[in-house]
Formats: structure tokens, sequence, C-alpha cells
């Protein structure tokens, strides 16, 4: 499966009429943490987290939103050679009509855009849906840990040239992460 329906970034606003993809902004806050909580439950992001993704220059924050309502929400870390997938969410209602694959697509055409070399991203192991949706793109396992106790992993999605990945290389900015992940 490849990600052909997706437009680039170049191109939004729309993914499949009547849903519109946008960049988040402040107003959007209380909506995102509301998608969190109902997708993640206890290990949703705070408020607070939400605000510094949504309105700091350094993340990208995308929603998906049909008639007013915010559907799916991405918030993507962009770096020089790595990104960083920090969440990707659907309402519960609005699953398997290809909106998680579409923004997933969407990070991958925004990283590409900036010439990153790959995409990176952590789901818990026993997340199948997720963990299945990130193998049909591509992605393939980096590392495996332990987490508050669940098994987690980190995959990445190679872009351009090979390159050496290496966790804590620093490539990445790991420093600026909210307090949770997916
Ligand atoms: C993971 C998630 C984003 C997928 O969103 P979605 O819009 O339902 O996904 P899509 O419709 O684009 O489906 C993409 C692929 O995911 C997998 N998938 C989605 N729902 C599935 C299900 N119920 N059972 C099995 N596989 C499923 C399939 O591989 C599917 O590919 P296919 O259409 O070729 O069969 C969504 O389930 C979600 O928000 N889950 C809760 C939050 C979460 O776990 N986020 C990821 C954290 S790492």
């Amino acid at each position: 499966m490849t990600c052909t329906k997706l437009l680039s970034p170049a191109e939004e606003p729309v993914i499949f009429p009547p849903v519109v993809s946008r960049q988040a902004k402040a107003s959007d806050i209380e909506a995102v943490v509301e998608l969190d909580r109902l997708c993640f439950g206890r290990r949703a992001w705070s408020v607070r987290a939400w605000w510094e993704v949504v309105t700091l220059p350094e993340w990208t924050t995308v929603v998906l939103e049909d008639r007013g309502e915010v559907i799916a929400a991405s918030v993507l870390l962009p770096a020089a050679a790595v990104f960083w997938l920090a969440s990707l969410a659907v309402r519960p209602g609005r699953r398997r009509r290809g909106l998680g694959r579409a923004l997933l697509c969407d990070a991958l055409a925004r990283a590409r855009d900036s010439s990153a070399r790959w995409l990176s991203l952590e789901a818990d192991r026993a997340n199948r849906v997720a963990v299945e949706l990130y193998r049909k793109e591509d992605f393939g396992l980096l590392r495996r840990f332990r987490e508050d106790g669940r098994w987690r992993q980190e995959m990445v999605h190679r872009l351009g040239r090979r390159r050496s990945v290496r966790a804590g290389s620093g490539e990445r900015q790991t420093s600026a992460r909210p307090v949770s992940l997916i």
C-alpha cells in the first residue's frame, strides 16, 4: 500500500471532501485534547503539552476537520535529517476510512519535501492496528524498549539515501518532546 491518495502539504487543504486538512491553531486545543483522551485515555497528553505542540513553531500539528469537527490529528517534529511523528489519532467513529493513513502520508510528504532522510515514530508493540499501518507504509523496526511497563518499539521509514541512525545519536530533537508519547 502506498501513499497515493494524499496531497502534498503545498496542495492543502482538501484530502477527501468534505474533510479538510489544515494546521492546528490555538482555538483547536480543546478539540485535540478531547480527541487525544478518547484515543489514548490516561496516557493522553496534558493540555499544556498540546498547547506547546499547537503553538510553538518547532512543531507541526495537523488536524482533519469535517464540517467544523476535528476528527483526526497528527503531531510532527521536523528536524534536519530525522522527522519524528509524535502523535497520530483518529476519532473512534471515523476509523477505517483511510484518515490515519492520510495523516501518516502527509507526515511523510512533509519530511520528504524538507529533504529529511527518515521519519521516525514510536508505538506500543501491542498496538496491532497502528503497527500494521506503519508496516504497510514501509516502516521498519529500529529498536524495542520498555517504557512505563509496556513494550514499545521505534519504527523508521527511510526517505532518502542510506544513513546511519542510532538511538541516542543526537540527530533528533528529543529535548523538545512533550511528557508522554504515542
Ligand atoms: C491507528 C489509527 C490512527 C489508524 O487510523 P485509521 O484511520 O483507522 O486507519 P486507516 O483507515 O487509514 O487504515 C490504515 C491501516 O491500518 C490498519 N487498520 C486500521 N484499522 C484496523 C482494524 N480495526 N483492524 C486491523 N487493522 C486496521 C490496516 O492495516 C489499514 O490498512 P488497510 O486499509 O490497507 O487495511 C487509529 O486506529 C487510531 O487513532 N488509534 C488510536 C490511537 C493510536 O493508537 N494511534 C497510533 C499510536 S502509535
